[in-house]
């Protein structure tokens, strides 16, 4: 069955969803009984519209020669928000755009105008998510619309899948993960000898680390993946605030250096477990044994470790750490999920 997305940002992420659909759409269609039809894209520049299918080639060329998807067919400069979602009449929205966790803009009224609208929103941009979490899922609760956002938290991790459907039965007292590559990397590439700036600098060509590598090197975005899987997983509702977060800029190569001696390696871990009926949220650097299912990452690997009872300690590892493509995968991930629950997917032939 089609399924009519809109996109909103087309950088990194959103160009890998765009190339999904050019170079894979036979596997969502064949595999999986859906047919994914972008109906809109929108950028800072504006927005390209069209209800029966964007020519994808083209959006591609307008935001490489013009730096914008108004340029392409279908395109308009400017259009934005309620007026954009209106034109491109699609059923989801996959929002992308950049994020803060300030006032979680412009991925928040964009969300709030698609759930006003009778869509289904799949998240790969987090602010929404880390300030308005309990507000969200009720806005779509009460419209019996969906939400989801594997791609946020790690992706392509099956944080939330392991969680619901692996995990039914458990109780789940706590969890810990390596859900930000960026500073892991860099964790590694110092104890590799490496200089700070050094390792920055080796996570940026591996595609891994952002320009300003601050929200990761400082925490900021594994506390808001914590935050975000202790909402969603253990009804936490935390606030970003409520993670007592330290970062690996103060992390030395000569604490690397004793760790790597002693057969350890120094990760930046986040935590959160019930603790007096109460929450204790974490995220800081900390010697793990190479023994472990922590100290034995390398590099950009993530994982994430659910502490349950009675199944006791359930781990997942990812080798790729998260880039565009791969957080591109799982928000079409989701997206198939979603048209599955809705009954838009055709029974899977294998
Ligand atoms: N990269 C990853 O691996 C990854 C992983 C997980 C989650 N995320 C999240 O996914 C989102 C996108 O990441 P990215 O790497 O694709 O970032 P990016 O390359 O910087 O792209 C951001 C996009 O958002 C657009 N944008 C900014 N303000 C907008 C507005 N007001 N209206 C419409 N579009 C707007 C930008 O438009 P212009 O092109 O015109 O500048 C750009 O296309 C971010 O929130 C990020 O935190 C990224």
């Amino acid at each position: 069955m089609e399924v009519r997305l809109a996109l909103t940002g087309f950088g990194n992420v959103g160009q890998g969803v765009a190339h999904l659909l050019v170079e894979r759409p036979e596997v969502y269609r064949d595999r999986y009984g859906v047919d994914l039809v972008l109906t809109g894209v929108a950028d800072r520049g504006g927005s390209a519209v069209n209800p029966s299918g964007l020519d994808l080639a083209a959006l591609f060329e307008a935001k490489r020669s013009q730096g914008t998807v108004a340029a392409a067919p279908g395109g308009h400069a400017g259009l934005a928000g309620e007026a954009f979602l209106d034109l491109a009449a699609a059923q989801v929205l996959l929002e992308a755009s950049s994020t803060n966790f300030e006032n979680a803009e412009p991925g928040w009224s964009y969300v709030l105008a698609a759930l006003g609208r009778n869509m289904d929103v799949v998240l790969a941009s987090k602010g929404a998510l880390v300030l308005h979490f309990q507000e969200l899922m009720e806005q779509a609760r009460v419209r019996d619309l969906r939400v989801l956002f594997s791609a946020t938290i790690g992706a392509p991790l099956p944080v939330i899948e392991l969680a619901e459907r692996v995990l039914i039965g458990n109780d789940i007292l706590g969890f810990e993960g390596i859900v930000n590559a960026t500073s892991n990397q860099i964790l590694e590439a110092m104890s590799n000898g490496a200089t700070y700036e050094e390792g920055v600098k080796q996570a940026q060509e591996l595609g891994i680390a952002e320009t300003d590598p601050t929200l990761d090197v400082d925490g900021w975005d594994a506390a808001a993946k914590a935050a975000i899987i202790a909402d969603a997983v253990l009804g936490a509702a935390l606030r970003l605030e409520d993670v007592q977060r330290h970062g690996m800029r103060d992390v030395t190569r000569e604490e690397l250096e004793q760790a790597r001696q002693q057969n350890q390696r120094v990760k930046l871990v986040a935590r959160v477990m019930r603790r007096d009926g109460g929450f204790e949220a974490t995220v800081g650097p900390e010697r793990r044994d190479r023994s472990d299912s922590i100290g034995r990452l390398e590099g950009g690997q993530m994982s994430i470790t659910y502490f349950t009872h009675p199944l006791g300690t359930v781990n997942t590892t990812i080798e790729g750490g998260a880039g565009g493509l791969q957080t591109a995968l799982t928000m079409l991930r989701d997206v198939v999920n979603l048209a599955r629950d809705r009954g838009w997917a055709s029974p899977s032939p294998r």
